[in-house]
Formats: C-alpha cells, sequence, structure tokens
C-alpha cells in the first residue's frame, strides 16, 4: 500500500514550459507507480502570460493560498514575446519566491555521461557544482524607483538590499550544503572591492557562519574573477555561494560549460518548510522552439529529482537520475546536446529505463 502521498502543482505556464513539464510528470507518474512506497498527486495551473493577457494578472486573486496547500510546485517557465520580461517574470515567477521566502534557489551542474562539454579537457566528473543563490533581495529586491519619464534627465534607481537577516540565513544554508557534500569545501563569491556596503556585510557574515562550521573548507572569489576559475580550473570548485545577481549569471555560465542550458534544473527552497518549495528547470519558455517537440526535457528531470528527494524520496530521487544519465550515455538525446532525439523520445526512453531500474 502507498504509505506516503505527496501533492505537487504543476505550472507550465508559457512557451515550452508546459511540454518539459508534461514530460516530467510523465516520467515522475511512471515512477510513482514503479516504486510503490509514495504516491503522487498533481493539480494542473494553468496560470501563464495567456491568463495575464485575458485577466490582468498572473495570479487570481487568493491564488497564492490555494497553492500553499501543495507539498511542492513543479514550475515550466515564464515569459512570452508580447509581454515585458520584467512584467511577467515579476508576475508570476518572482511572485510566487518572494511571497513563499524561498530564500534559497539550488542549482547544481554537473557533466553528463555522454555528453560533451565545451571546455576542452573537461568530461564527465570534472565538473560537479552546486551553485547556491539567494533568493529573496540582493540586487533583485525590488527597490528602486523612475522619476522624471522621458525628461532627458530622467533617473531610476536599482536598490541592493543585503541585510543581516537575509546574508546570514544564505550563508548558514550554503554552509550547510557544503557540509553534506563529500568535498566539504565553499566558495563564497563577492565584488566587495567594488561595492563596499552590501558585499563588506556580504564578507563579515561568510567570516561568521563559517566559524559554525569547522569542518568545512571555504575561499573567497571576487565575481569577476570566477568567471575565470570557472572556465580556466572547473574541477577546483565544490559548492558556491552567490548574490540574486551574480549567481544567476554564474548558473547560466555554469549550465553552458556542463554542455546545455537544457538540462539545468533549480531549486527554490524555503528551507523553514512552511510554505511549499518550488522546482522548474533553469531556461526560460524558449519561443524560438516552442510547439516543435524538440525542447530538452532534461532540465526538468533533474529538477523533478530534486524535488523528490526535498520530498524525502532520497531513493527515488537517485533511480530517476540514473535512469536519465543512462539514457544520455546510450545518445538518446535532444539537439541542444547535439543528438537528434524529440522530447517525447527522451521522454519514453527515460521511462523504459526507469522499468530496467526497478
Ligand atoms: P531561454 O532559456 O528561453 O532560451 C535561450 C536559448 O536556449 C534559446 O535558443 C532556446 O531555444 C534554448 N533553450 C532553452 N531551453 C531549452 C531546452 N529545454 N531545450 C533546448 N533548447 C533550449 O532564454 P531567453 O531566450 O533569454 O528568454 C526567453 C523568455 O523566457 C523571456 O521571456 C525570458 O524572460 C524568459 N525566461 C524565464 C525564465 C523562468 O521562467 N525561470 C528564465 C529565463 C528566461
Ligand atoms: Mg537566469
Amino acid at each position: 500500500a502507498v504509505s506516503r502521498k505527496h501533492s505537487i502543482a504543476i505550472m507550465g505556464a508559457d512557451g515550452i514550459g508546459p511540454e518539459v513539464v508534461a514530460a516530467g510528470a510523465q516520467v515522475l507518474q511512471k515512477l510513482a507507480q514503479l516504486d510503490g512506497s509514495f504516491g503522487l498527486e498533481f493539480e494542473d495551473y494553468d496560470w501563464s502570460s495567456d491568463t495575464y493577457k485575458k485577466t490582468g494578472k498572473y495570479i487570481p486573486d487568493g491564488g497564492l493560498e490555494k497553492l500553499k496547500k501543495h507539498d511542492a510546485i513543479l514550475f515550466g517557465a515564464v515569459g512570452a514575446p508580447d509581454v515585458p520580461d520584467h512584467t511577467s517574470l515579476w508576475g508570476l515567477r518572482l511572485a510566487i519566491c518572494q511571497g513563499f521566502q524561498q530564500y534559497a534557489n539550488v542549482r547544481p551542474t554537473k557533466i553528463f555521461r555522454g555528453t560533451q562539454s565545451p571546455l576542452r579537457n573537461a568530461s564527465h566528473g570534472a565538473l560537479d557544482w552546486v551553485i547556491v543563490r539567494e533568493n529573496s533581495e540582493g540586487e533583485y529586491a525590488g527597490q528602486g524607483g523612475r522619476s522624471h519619464r522621458g525628461q532627458p534627465w530622467e533617473m531610476a534607481t536599482e536598490v541592493s538590499i543585503f541585510s543581516r537577516h537575509g546574508v546570514e540565513r544564505i550563508m548558514r544554508f550554503a554552509f550547510e550544503t557544503a557540509q553534506k557534500r563529500p568535498r566539504k569545501f565553499l566558495t563564497v563569491v563577492t565584488k566587495s572591492n567594488a561595492q563596499r556596503n552590501g558585499m563588506v556585510l556580504w564578507d563579515e557574515v561568510a567570516v561568521a557562519i563559517a566559524k559554525e562550521f569547522p569542518d568545512v573548507k571555504w575561499d573567497k572569489m571576487l565575481v569577476d574573477a570566477m568567471t575565470c576559475r570557472m572556465v580556466l580550473e572547473p574541477q577546483s570548485l565544490d559548492t558556491i555561494v552567490a548574490t540574486n545577481l551574480h549567481a544567476d549569471i554564474l548558473s547560466d555560465l555554469a549550465a553552458a560549460l556542463a554542455g546545455s542550458i537544457g538540462i539545468a534544473p533549480t531549486s527554490n527552497l524555503d528551507p523553514t518548510r512552511q510554505n511549499p518549495s518550488m522546482f522548474e528547470p533553469i531556461h526560460g519558455s524558449a519561443f524560438d522552439i516552442t510547439g516543435k517537440g524538440v525542447a530538452n526535457p532534461v532540465g526538468t528531470f533533474w529538477t523533478a529529482s530534486e524535488m523528490l528527494a526535498w520530498l524525502g524520496e532520497e531513493e527515488a530521487a537517485t533511480k530517476m537520475m540514473e535512469a536519465v544519465e543512462a539514457v544520455t550515455e546510450r545518445g538518446v538525446m535532444t539537439k541542444d546536446l547535439g543528438g537528434s532525439a524529440g522530447t517525447k523520445e527522451v521522454t519514453d526512453a527515460v521511462c523504459a529505463e526507469l522499468e530496467r531500474v526497478y
């Protein structure tokens, strides 16, 4: 009998979002069936840029309260060609992240067996990172304004916010993440040479929190130098913590270095577990390939696996990644990874592989 039940909100939203999320749901359903010790209940949410264009809102009144009753959210991507990106991002994704205090954004990266990194000397195992991104404040706190619109003397401010509370909780989370990994090694990314207030507080808090984790080694890098280190010495890194903006950029670089943005996952976590956490592929709505059946579903599979681990289904999470990697190793891959398979072929191959794994 099924002992554990998890209620999952499914929100594909825009572009290829619904395509990859449907693939993710198919694989999850298969996994739950084969495993038999836990159950998954899906509820579909159609919040998207279409909803916004029809109603003026991405999230209907009372929507967040409804969403809150789920154990987790599987999200696709938001963004449409005819809606400004800041409207779509703040209207849906950031509204959920900030509303649910999902302050830790976790982005693992690795080179899958059978795939190729654009780095000449990096193969499977050379690059195995977890980037922890501050996900509630910093440069994306939403503070600032515009005045004298349209005038030559128009001005705009985008104020970065670094609160001691906010920095402490993300540093502690990052050290804990590093501690759970075999290398127990954290790199703190900063820019305290140029940004002499918020980033200096960031550095000071890192030093203080490090004392709580005597078994974790750590070092500090300026963000610009960090891009060089990621490219030239990928083996020298393991767990990385950076601000909202810095980690946003570094994690796209990380995904590209691992082979494709189509494989990278991201978890938006409320580590206090008072709210559901949200899991999504790192990529956007990719209008250029929408509806063609070629979107890489691997980023969504990986994030679905992270979701299972977060819900306590560690074993199923591991099996899922074994199946995904067995499929890439056989060369069943989408075009972005150099293959010729479509979304459906990859998804069916992963389901078939799961039957073998179980
Ligand atoms: P994008 O990630 O949508 O696309 C960048 C490039 O990567 C495109 O050439 C696309 O075809 C390719 N790509 C992305 N995902 C892929 C996949 N699964 N398989 C194969 N190829 C894939 O980023 P872009 O073009 O900057 O943004 C498009 C829209 O998505 C914008 O409206 C943007 O605001 C939004 N966006 C939303 C995000 C979210 O919801 N978390 C994240 C990033 C962008
Ligand atoms: Mg990004």
